[in-house]
């Protein structure tokens, strides 16, 4: 993919003096008294804060926090807390600036974090004006909010339409690296795991994915309503019958490829959906009408496993079964070991794939985790997101 990389021009001199504004997804979770849980986010920002203090610009950032309502600024919408996690690890202050629209004052080598942009009335509608006069607070626009990629707001968007010059920061430029790998020049096999409650969250993902990987493994409710399609019986267990159909489309799609779907031959069944609910192994097709599956078998999930060790290439998008039980977590945890040992590369996104990850230890067996939630999955539907599209067309002149 072409376009303008910040990590270019900070290196060629490019953004001394310079007035750099970075669009961040600080969109961090946080408790009820407002204290981040999780700075994920905040800490893969970091990085591209760093290049452009350290190339000299005058620093400003900014980033959503939330869905408020624009106009009408609430303390909870505050990026007050995300400021005070930004400075401990930046290592120095990080001063927060209200109503900055029309005018942010910062000298090179300072950086401001300017308060949630999408308070600013006609940011979600990218409002040409706003981003407009977004774009006049700097000389060099830098997209760095891959978690946000798939929105086209004006903090986004329009101001990368307007800005002198927009480019990728270091976080959104190795998103789109490691989804190239991934997806548009794989190594092969190209295996992709899809777990989920519902197809129908899901559906296009399958379909979009159907039509390039080399094994499909579908998981968790999905995996329940592939085992309707495929003639099997599920008990009590979630799955949407309505969507049969399109689920042996999927499976036929990828036959006429040579491709498969594998379908689960054992399952862990319970009685009822419960942390302590007695795990029974079942072969695929001895589930009783009361049963619930609530993870894949141990020799579904050793299938699995060796196909992810001899893949070229790994994408995962969902635990394949209840894994926040213990006693159901059994397929998720050999998935995630096999994921880590396979010398494939792997790109791993969503927010229960990252618990999942964490939760096995796996983070630097990976070979990419993305912080995109919904970005992640418009990616694995094959949309072209927003972000590069409109920063491959500022590459183009
Ligand atoms: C996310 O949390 O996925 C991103 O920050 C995007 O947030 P949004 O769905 O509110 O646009």
């Amino acid at each position: 993919m072409k376009i303008l990389r910040f990590a270019d021009l900070a290196a060629q001199g490019l953004a001394k003096g310079k007035r750099v504004f970075i669009r961040a997804d600080l969109n961090v979770p946080q408790d009820d008294a407002g204290r981040i849980t999780e700075d994920t986010r905040i800490r893969a920002s970091v990085p591209c804060i760093r290049m452009a203090l350290d190339a000299g610009a005058a620093v400003m950032v900014t980033s959503h926090l939330g869905r408020p309502t624009e106009g009408a600024f609430k303390p909870e919408d505050s990026l007050a807390p995300v400021a005070a996690r930004l400075a401990e690890l930046l290592g120095r202050e990080v001063p927060l600036k209200s109503n900055w629209v029309d005018g942010v004052d910062v000298a090179p080598g300072q950086v401001v974090l300017l308060e949630n942009c999408r308070v600013n009335k006609g940011e979600k509608k990218n409002d040409e004006t706003l981003s407009r006069t977004m774009a006049a607070l700097c000389d060099i626009f830098v997209h760095d909010a891959f978690g946000t990629a798939h929105r086209a707001e004006a903090s986004t968007y329009g101001i990368a339409q307007f800005a002198p010059v927009a480019c990728a920061g270091p976080l959104l430029a190795a998103e789109i690296d490691a989804i190239t790998k991934a997806l548009a020049n794989p190594k092969r096999p190209l295996v992709a795991i899809v777990a989920g409650s519902k197809v129908s969250t899901k559906l296009t993902i399958l379909q979009s994915l159907a039509a390039k990987v080399d094994g499909l493994v579908v998981g968790g409710g999905i995996a329940n309503t592939f085992m309707l399609a495929a003639g099997l019986k599920i008990g009590k267990s979630l799955a949407e019958p309505d969507l049969v159909d399109q689920a042996k489309a999927v499976i036929e799609a990828m036959k006429a490829r040579g491709a498969e779907v594998p379908i689960p031959v054992d399952v862990v069944c319970a009685k009822t959906f419960a942390a302590d609910a007695p795990a029974t192994v079942k072969a695929a097709t001895d589930v009783a009408d009361d049963d619930l599956i609530l993870d894949i078998g141990p020799k579904t999930a050793q299938l699995l496993a060796a196909k992810l060790l001899a893949a070229g290439t790994i994408v995962w998008n969902g635990p394949v079964g209840v894994f926040e039980f213990d006693a159901f977590a059994k397929g998720t945890e050999t998935i995630a070991r096999a994921i880590a040992q396979s010398s494939a590369f792997s790109i791993a996104g969503g927010g229960d794939t990252l618990a999942a990850i964490a939760k096995y230890g796996i983070e630097k067996d990976v070979g990419y985790i993305s912080t995109g939630g919904g970005a992640f999955l418009e990616v694995l539907e094959g949309k072209t997101l927003p972000a590069f599209e409109v920063l491959q067309r500022r590459a183009q002149g």
